[in-house]
């Protein structure tokens, strides 16, 4: 009822301030991930709020959508003098917006001051140095001084200007090793088209082709079809047209017991995939399913790799979303899959778990295993995959090799690619640069 009282006022928000206008008269469901986030929103501000609280607002918007979800926010703070406080894991936009940041550690509260000076001195402490955006972080570890570190793209770049800063690459030779290409793929998708409802098109004419060993990120817009695409790659789903081979065979025609134990799948929401009383049951029912011979010591295995032991006896429905996706990837590595599909991997994760996660993804693909995921963490995918590619619309771009993919695009780009891609084009992170001048060393 608060909504039809005021029903103008919510048409007057929605036009003025989140740009929803052509979408009033729009079913709910057909709303993508950031429309809904925006939509959320103006049925908050309906009820004239002095405070908004968000917990973790964009970790289901791709890179352009957050951004424009965190600019409405930016003007509702400026414009209607709303307070506002949220929960974030990527610092790099919402640092350099808020004026206050606080810090919360193992349930203390550890620090509470301006952005600029919390980010330093998260610098300094081992575990949170992960924590700092790649600006900040680029400024700190070049020791270069200015007299508020930068934390937005545009900050740095005036610094950047005023201070004459030079970078150079630093070769870090991690992305050049190349597979010999001559293998056969692993995975083909051979023109597929998928409807859900028979009327549009979803996927068109897709193909694909993944070679063993590969670690390929998907990106796209929200809606563009990339869990699509994973649920069919895993054969959950079987498209109108096309065919999909894993190897030599067609997915959906592989009997379920080796699809499972040859092709693990995490979905975007791991809750929907749990059906345990516990976290440790969530992993030996898996273990069951997959028949694994030394089932108990696989799942000991898992559960300390994930370092889930503190939570092994919790219910898997009341763990938080970053816990619940440990248990996820845990459950899709469980039987060592040849092709490892991950949607929205890093989603919920705290930026050192989701280092530790990477690293210990790249350890199973050294050692043969293929990975494929779909993300809209671009440092993440910058840093771990070998091979980028596009989704529009229902269709792939060409494979790239992860830095032509991120130095030839615009706005799905890291932040460091954004301040220094006019001097080193296919710079992604932080090591990627050093200062090639010493103007204000200190
Ligand atoms: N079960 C469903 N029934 C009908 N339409 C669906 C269903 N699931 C997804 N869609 C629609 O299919 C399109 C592609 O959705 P999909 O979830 O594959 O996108 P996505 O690229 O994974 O998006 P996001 O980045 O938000 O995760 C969207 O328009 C979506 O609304
Ligand atoms: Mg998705």
């Amino acid at each position: 009822s608060l909504y039809f009282s005021s029903i103008e006022a919510l048409l007057k928000i929605s036009n003025s301030f989140l740009g929803l206008d052509q979408n009033l008269d729009r079913q709910i469901h057909q709303l993508s991930g950031g429309q809904l986030q925006l939509v959320n929103l103006a049925s908050v501000l309906i009820l004239r709020p002095k405070l908004i609280l968000l917990d973790e607002p964009t970790s289901q918007l791709d890179p352009p959508t957050a951004q424009h979800f965190l600019t409405v926010l930016g003007r509702i703070n400026q414009e209607l003098g709303i307070t506002i406080m949220l929960t974030e894991h990527r610092l790099s936009t919402v640092a350099a917006m808020a004026n206050r940041m606080i810090l919360l550690q193992d349930y203390h509260l550890t620090f509470d001051g301006d952005p600029h000076s919390g980010l330093a001195k998260m610098a300094t402490d081992a575990h949170l140095t992960y924590f700092v955006p790649s600006i900040p972080k680029l400024f700190l570890d070049q020791q270069i001084r200015t007299s508020q570190l930068p934390i937005s793209v545009a900050d740095a770049q005036s610094a950047i200007r005023t201070h004459h800063l030079q970078f150079q690459s630093v070769t870090t030779g991690g992305k050049v090793a190349q597979l010999p290409p001559a293998e056969k793929p692993i995975l083909t998708v051979n023109n597929i088209s998928f409807s859900f409802d028979g009327q549009h098109n979803v996927l068109h004419h897709l193909n694909l082709a993944i070679n063993p060993g590969t670690w390929l990120a998907i990106i796209g817009k929200n809606g563009s079809g990339k869990s699509t695409l994973l649920t069919l790659i895993c054969g959950l789903m079987t498209p109108q047209h096309g065919k999909i081979r894993f190897v030599h065979q067609l997915v959906w025609k592989m009997a379920i017991n080796q699809r499972m134990a040859k092709l693990a799948f995490l979905s975007q929401t791991p809750r929907l995939q749990f059906t345990a009383d516990t976290v440790r049951e969530e992993l030996e029912v898996q273990a069951a399913e997959l028949r694994l011979p030394d089932a108990k010591a696989q799942v000991d295995h898992m559960i300390n790799q994930f370092h889930l032991n503190r939570i092994e006896k919790q219910n898997p429905f009341d763990i938080s979303g970053g816990q619940q996706q440990l248990v996820g990837l845990a459950i899709a590595l469980m039987a060592t899959p040849d092709l490892l599909v991950l949607d929205e991997p890093t989603k919920g994760l705290d930026p050192y778990t989701k280092i530790q996660v990477g690293n210990l993804l790249k350890q199973y693909q050294q050692a043969g295993m293929t990975i494929v995921i779909a993300s809209h963490d671009m440092e993440f995918c910058a840093k771990f995959a070998d091979k980028c590619t596009f989704m529009f619309d229902g269709h792939l771009n060409t494979l790239l090799a992860t830095q032509s993919f991120f130095a030839d695009n615009f706005f799905f780009t890291t932040p460091i690619n954004r301040i220094a891609r006019d001097q080193v084009k296919d710079a992604l992170l932080p090591v990627d640069l050093k200062l090639a001048n010493h103007p204000e060393r200190g």
